[in-house]
């Protein structure tokens, strides 16, 4: 069946059955169209929020899901408690103190990834038209999430350290919203972190006006020069809420993922979790917990982040040398993405097509803005591609950019 067949398909059901308006104004992502074609023959693919699959940690977790058949047998794929399997809880909570905040296994909630976390801090807070605050631009997945509860985003204007606290304080006067969504380290899409006295003054308003901040760290682990920032969770206590991941750090199809908050916040989230999907996959949690414990999973981190680190380092190099006609571009200290600005009012969303043809695929940044979009904008992801694919890649940017100029 073609697409436009499938498309067919679709309206005709939609105008037979009564489906929600939700469900009819649903609408893919469009990194997931994108992807569609960058997974033509030829393309180089700096497009997918994807970590390296070569990268991935086969065999450690071939002898993992041995290990946890041995070890637990029947318990590893029997239904199980609704926050999580309690070893891992427990590991999760020890790993993530050390950001120098004491953290209770029974202060964490299991998801299967984040973008669960995402969803059940939705269903917790947002009710048709409630205000969310984000910055400028933001995750695309987040804008899905949230969206699908009929939020209202207010974004606040951010530059390369984060949010502007004026502009901030000003919109939770104005707009009084249900929650402040921020990504503060190696930002998707921006690369950006927000430094240490810009958490300071967010939090600071964030206790002024008791509006608890969703802190989303699916990157944090994933530094590959500069220094730590102190973590927002330290700095916030109750009024942070932090998502985290082992999609970045381990494999994003184990879809493990987990929230870290106060234990009364916990307790409402595990009954938002149960409705959903009574809980996370019994088995990957193990596998995760047998895989990480003995720190295989730091060894691991490790060798990513120098692979990464590397590929940035490339990725920017050959943005340096290639792309010289005005385009600016982030350098982040970690993460996956790099966020280009085009000059001269080039239209990245235009550029697209004569990319994708060029063999290149990148999003156009547009789509991350929860308000004024900016078309001069795009993401790359600078650790999915072979360090040779990366130059080649940016020289086919490049071509692309000047003929759009
Ligand atoms: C900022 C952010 N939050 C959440 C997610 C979702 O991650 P997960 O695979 O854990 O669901 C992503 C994935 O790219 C992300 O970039």
């Amino acid at each position: 069946m073609s697409e436009g067949d499938i498309l067919e398909h679709v309206g005709q059901l939609l105008n037979r059955w009564q489906f929600s308006e939700r469900a009819k104004n649903l609408q893919s992502s469009i990194i997931r169209e994108i992807l569609k074609d960058s997974s033509k023959p030829g393309v180089i693919n700096f497009a997918g929020g994807l970590p390296a699959p070569e990268l991935f940690p086969i065999e450690g977790i071939q002898k993992a899901c041995l290990r946890v058949l041995e070890k637990y047998g029947p318990d590893s794929l029997q239904y199980s408690l609704t926050t999580g399997v309690p070893m891992l809880k427990q590991f999760i909570a020890q790993r993530i103190s050390t950001i120098g905040f004491d953290f209770s296994p029974d202060a964490i909630q299991i998801t299967q990834g984040s973008q669960q976390g995402l969803d059940i801090i939705g269903r917790v807070f947002i009710q048709p038209g409630s205000v969310v605050l984000t910055e400028e631009p933001t995750y695309l997945g987040a804008l899905q999430a949230f969206s699908f509860y009929d939020a209202h985003f207010v974004s606040v204007k951010t530059d390369d350290s984060g949010m502007l606290p004026d502009d901030l304080e000003y919109k939770i006067r104005e707009h009084k919203p249900v929650f402040i969504y921020l990504v503060p380290n190696f930002q998707n899409p921006s690369g950006i972190t927000m430094s240490k006295s810009r958490r300071e003054a967010v939090v600071a308003l964030a206790k002024k006006y008791d509006v608890p901040i969703v802190d989303d760290n699916p990157y944090g682990e994933l530094r590959y020069s500069g220094n730590p920032v102190p973590s927002l969770k330290v700095m916030g206590g109750e009024h942070v809420i932090q998502l985290g991941t082992f999609s970045k750090i381990i494999s994003p199809g184990l879809r493990v993922g987990w929230i870290a908050a106060d234990v009364e916040f916990i307790g409402i989230c595990e009954k938002m979790k149960q409705a959903c999907d009574l809980h996370s996959t019994t088995f990957t949690q193990y596998v995760v917990y047998e895989f990480a414990k003995d720190g295989a999973l730091e060894e691991h981190i490790e060798r990513i982040k120098y692979a990464y680190g590397r590929r940035r380092d490339v990725m920017i190099n050959a943005l340096r040398k290639y792309l010289d006609n005005g385009s600016t571009w982030t350098e982040p200290e970690g993460g996956l993405f790099l966020w280009v600005r085009l000059p001269n009012g080039i239209s990245a969303s235009k550029m697209l097509p004569v990319a994708l043809k060029a063999g290149l695929a990148y999003v156009p940044g547009k789509y991350f803005f929860s308000q004024r979009p900016d078309d001069s904008t795009l993401r790359i992801n600078f650790c999915n591609a072979t360090e040779e694919n990366i130059v080649e890649g940016i020289k086919r940017l490049a071509k692309v950019v000047k003929e759009a100029d």
